[in-house]
């Protein structure tokens, strides 16, 4: 059906025969902001992304994609080591980081190529390369060149922070930045942070045999998901030799004849080749407060429709206040561009937006911890029920081991489900439908789950938590 769009006219200006002028100004061609673009030159806007470096942003070159790739290229080294399990010989030489860089390297290359190639091929978008600054509510300028748009949508990402008087020196003090272009491995790493990016790094790096010890301030690691969900992963991170201190803030590091003297809160020390800082990422906002956007904490201030103080003007992705996740960043631009073409879209739900950590094993979640939802609902209304994935064909097969964990109202819809295990993060898809389209466990336990999957694990969970449980120890 074709949408029916009014196309902006902002101003009485015939913006798209102006040159310089366009519907949309996009500043920053990361997730977000190449996600508004899409969107808005579907919808016939004409649109401007100013980019200074790569389309694609942090996801691309950066984030998502290259550490994926490097956790993909952990699993086959696991495979390896561990095929004598299956009965089938096989042994791991080694890692050859040339070779890994290289297969991650064409990955990410292959995806911009396809990106450039999509941007290029929607009518009505411009890519502008150079860096942009927002001089007026309406007006971006680019290297002396002034860029202006009916609407100006911020989308300028984030950066890996890191604590002040630590000092990255891109060698032994080094962020994901760096780590994803090294090319040879540390034989032993300390990895700042037991966060998501933590996690991943310490499990893609213990997968290629370097010895990592992680150091959290919190008292557990992934401490924004459910707990059952950090036990389960701390559990199977010291089984596969992965050291942890949790509850450890650090104090300080100290460069030694080869490496990094590391110490923590107690006076710990931990000698390692390199410190890996993953303290979290900060937004890119330098010099929007002085174009008169409102700031908090250096994060842009938006209403439910990323909306800035500016009027005209939008923020989406990394450098609005929540998740910093490229699917809430596309989902954001969407957003955006059919709110500018007057499609009054719904405000996005951000505990409906899918996590996952691609740790091994890896952790998926949407909607609330159960911790959350005792805060919401009140503790006596919160109902949950965990289904081990020991009683599950598939799981058994691959050898993991985790559990699906959901969270309802009482009587009410599940609010809350959390899995952990091998190969989990694909079975997000029907979890975020069911917390997205609010449904009953009975709802769910209607319909037939493929066997043997891992899928099943939530069909059976939703069949236990709707008093008809299959495969499941009392
Ligand atoms: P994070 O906020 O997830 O974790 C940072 C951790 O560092 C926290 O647990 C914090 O307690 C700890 N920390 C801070 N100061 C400390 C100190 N002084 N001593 C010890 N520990 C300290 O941030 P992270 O892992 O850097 O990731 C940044 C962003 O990137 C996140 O928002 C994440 O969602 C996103 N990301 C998402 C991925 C995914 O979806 N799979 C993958 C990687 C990153």
């Amino acid at each position: 059906m074709a949408e029916a769009v009014r196309p902006y006219s902002g101003g009485g200006d015939d913006v798209s025969d102006a040159p310089g002028r366009y519907d949309v100004v996009v500043l920053g061609g990361g997730s977000g902001g190449y996600a508004t673009a899409l969107r808005a030159g579907s919808l016939g806007l004409s649109v401007a992304v100013v980019e200074k470096d790569k389309v694609g942003g942090t996801c691309l070159h950066r984030g998502c994609i290259p550490t994926k790739a490097l956790l993909h290229a952990g699993e086959v080294a696991d495979a390896a080591r561990e095929a004598a399990q299956f009965g089938v010989r096989a042994s791991l030489d080694g890692i050859d980081m040339a070779g890994v860089n290289k297969y991650k390297d064409s990955v990410v290359s292959r995806l911009y190529k396809g990106l450039q190639s999509t941007l290029a091929a929607r009518g009505g978008i411009t890519t502008i390369e150079g860096t942009g600054r927002l001089v007026a509510p309406d007006t971006v300028e680019v290297d002396g060149r002034r860029i202006t748009g009916g609407h100006v949508v911020l989308a300028t990402g984030s950066y890996p922070k890191t604590l002040p008087g630590l000092d990255i020196d891109g060698d032994r003090v080094i962020t994901s930045d760096h780590a994803l272009s090294l090319d040879r491995l540390p034989e032993r790493a300390v990895i700042l942070g037991g966060g998501v990016i933590g996690v991943e790094f310490a499990s893609a790096w213990r997968s290629f045999g370097v010895d990592v010890t992680i150091v959290e301030a919190l008292p557990r690691l992934v401490a924004a998901e459910d707990e059952e969900v950090s036990t389960a992963v701390e559990r199977a991170f010291r089984r596969r030799g992965i050291s942890y201190l949790t509850g450890a803030p650090f104090t300080g590091v100290e460069r030694t004849g080869d490496g990094v003297r590391v110490s923590v809160e107690g006076g710990r020390t931990l000698d390692a080749d390199l410190l890996l800082v993953a303290v979290g990422r900060g937004p890119v906002t330098d010099g929007l407060a002085d174009a008169g956007v409102a700031l908090d904490r250096g994060y842009v201030t938006t209403d439910e429709r990323l909306r800035t103080s500016l009027p005209g003007v939008y923020a989406v992705g990394d450098i609005v206040p929540g998740l910093q996740l490229a699917h809430r960043g596309f989902a954001q631009g969407i957003f955006v561009a059919e709110d500018i073409a007057g499609l009054d879209p719904r405000p996005i739900d951000e505990a409906g937006i899918p996590r996952v950590t691609y740790c091994e094993p890896e952790v998926a979640s949407v909607g609330l911890t159960e911790t959350a939802a005792r805060e919401r609902y009140g503790a006596e209304q919160v109902q949950t029920l965990t289904y081990n994935l020991g009683g599950n064909g598939r799981s058994q097969i691959l050898k993991t081991q985790g559990f699906v964990k959901l969270v309802r109202a009482t009587d009410g819809p599940v609010v809350g489900i959390h899995l952990v295990g091998s190969r989990v993060g694909e079975l997000i898809g029907e979890a975020q439908l069911i917390y997205n389209w609010e449904a009953f466990p009975s709802d769910v336990a209607e319909y037939v789950h493929m066997h043997p999957t891992q899928n099943e694990a939530l069909g059976e969970a939703h069949l236990a938590l709707a008093g008809k449980p299959l495969h499941v120890h009392s």
